[in-house]
């Protein structure tokens, strides 16, 4: 379907190139006149650009539309918290009811004794947060070596410098060093590349020797944290082992380790339960939301922090001297109220398990390419891992911007990189709605790859 539009597409494009300094964009390819797409409407699972055409949105924007587009329930609620009070700081003590409510009923959902939360407007805000409240909670102790992080190789926490020491993914350093010390990067739970002979037990086994190790040549009185998404995301969607998450929490236990789950993607019904860690059974100290605890319609993130670590924060009779402007923002806490009320009321996280299953499913059909060399995922986070053949499984170079093109003209939009195709669609999503995606999926892998 198409749908009228009244912008003028070129006048946009020309002003696109001459002012916008786009992120995580080839910004000379950009400047050339390269493929911005500019959308202007959005409903359910779908999306049109300015000459009006139709796409089925696979990727919920950057994994965040949960609820998908066109809520106008969630547009009320904020036009009204903007009439009533726009803004008022959460600093010295002051709050707002949207605040406090936010506050109560993540406690009420996020698994076990996480219960105490403070805003921030974003992913990389609430990763800077998790890891100095890791830092602040050693400190008031007198224990100030505790101080480094651990993260692992794939991982992404986002660009802001401690946030960016943490991400795993090297391309996002250069060009921006040096970057702050005392981060650690062990390896990622990857097995389709890192597994080698080792069957799971003996790769978990690997990774946790791995973790042992280090903890033992650095001492654990240097490491306050580590932090992991439960499933790495922007990484190339790494679905851990079962026993991963448990097997490495106990050795941070038994070394007196902070775990931090960045839960940025993995939150709010993603992966098919609220939250990710109740798919691996494993309970964090700290935990760090954004996305989809507004599903993207207003920036918004937060750190929780369990009873212990609130208590001892408790301790010092002094000022906790960390905080946003835009913490505990009205409008983005009325609207992540309300939007977790949608998730929770229309069941989302259960859909994304069942339709996550189902398109999962479909996308095994590519199996048969010569150049699909893994699909995996859960819920509705998944990734078709492509490679030069299936018996070296050496990747690929150059592949994004052909994949994208050949997505886009057939109406799909997803995420491509060297490694493949990442989906993350939203969790609305139905049956044909998937079978939508897998035939436009094929059809583009067919046109790239022959
Ligand atoms: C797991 C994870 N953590 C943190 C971030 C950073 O979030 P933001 O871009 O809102 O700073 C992202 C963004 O994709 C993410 O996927």
């Amino acid at each position: 379907m198409t749908v009228t539009t009244k912008v003028d597409t070129a006048r946009l494009k020309q002003l696109d190139i001459d002012h916008m300094l786009h992120p995580r964009t080839n910004l000379r390819q950009q400047a050339q006149g390269g493929p911005p797409m500019i959308f202007e409407k959005g409903d359910g699972v779908r999306v049109w650009d300015t000459d009006g055409k139709e796409y089925i949105e696979a990727f919920s924007g950057l994994w965040c539309v949960n609820v998908g587009w066109g809520r106008g329930e969630l547009a009320e609620v904020a036009k009204q918290q903007i009439e009533q009070l726009a803004y008022a700081p959460t600093f010295f003590g002051l709050a707002t009811p949207p605040a406090i409510e936010l506050a109560a009923k993540l406690a009420q959902i996020y698994p076990g004794p996480v219960n105490h939360f403070q805003f921030t407007s974003g992913g990389a805000e609430s990763n800077e947060t998790a890891m100095k409240i890791a830092r602040y909670y050693w400190s008031i102790q007198g224990k100030t070596d505790k101080i480094k992080i651990i993260s692992r190789m794939m991982g992404y926490h986002g660009i802001a410098m401690g946030a960016l020491s943490a991400t795993g993914m090297p391309a996002f350093w250069q060009h921006f060093g040096p970057r702050p010390a005392g981060f650690l990067h062990l390896s990622p739970p990857y097995a389709f590349r890192r597994a080698g002979d080792l069957d799971e037990d003996g790769f978990v086994q690997m990774l946790v020797d791995e973790l042992e190790q280090t903890i033992e040549e650095e001492g654990a009185e240097t490491i306050a944290a580590m932090i992991g998404e439960p499933i790495q995301g922007a990484g190339g969607v790494v679905v851990p082992p079962e026993r991963y998450w448990p097997a490495i929490k106990e050795v941070l236990d038994r070394n007196d380790i902070l775990l931090i789950a960045d839960e940025v993607i993995t939150g709010f019904g993603r992966t098919g339960s609220m939250f990710g860690v109740e798919q691996f059974s494993v309970q964090p100290d700290i935990v760090s939301i954004a996305k989809g605890v507004t599903s993207g319609y207003i920036p918004l993130g937060a750190v929780g922090v369990s009873d212990t670590i609130y208590e001892q924060m408790l301790e010092p009779d002094a000022m906790f001297m960390h905080g946003f402007t835009y913490s505990g923002h009205p409008v983005g806490c009325a609207v992540g109220l309300a939007n977790i009320d949608i998730i929770e009321r229309e069941n989302l996280p259960e859909n994304a398990r069942e339709q996550g299953a189902y398109l999962l499913s479909r996308l095994e059909e590519l199996l048969g390419h010569q150049n699909v060399g893994e699909v995996r995922g859960k819920g509705l986070m998944m990734i078709v891992e492509l490679v030069k053949d299936k018996q070296s499984r050496e990747p690929l170079t150059g592949i994004a911007g052909p994949l994208l093109a050949a997505t886009r003209k057939r109406g799909l939009i997803i995420s491509a990189t060297d490694m493949g195709v990442s989906l993350s669609p939203p969790l609305i999503l139905m049956k044909e709605d998937s079978d939508q995606i897998v035939d436009a999926l094929q059809g583009a892998i067919v046109e790239v790859f022959g």
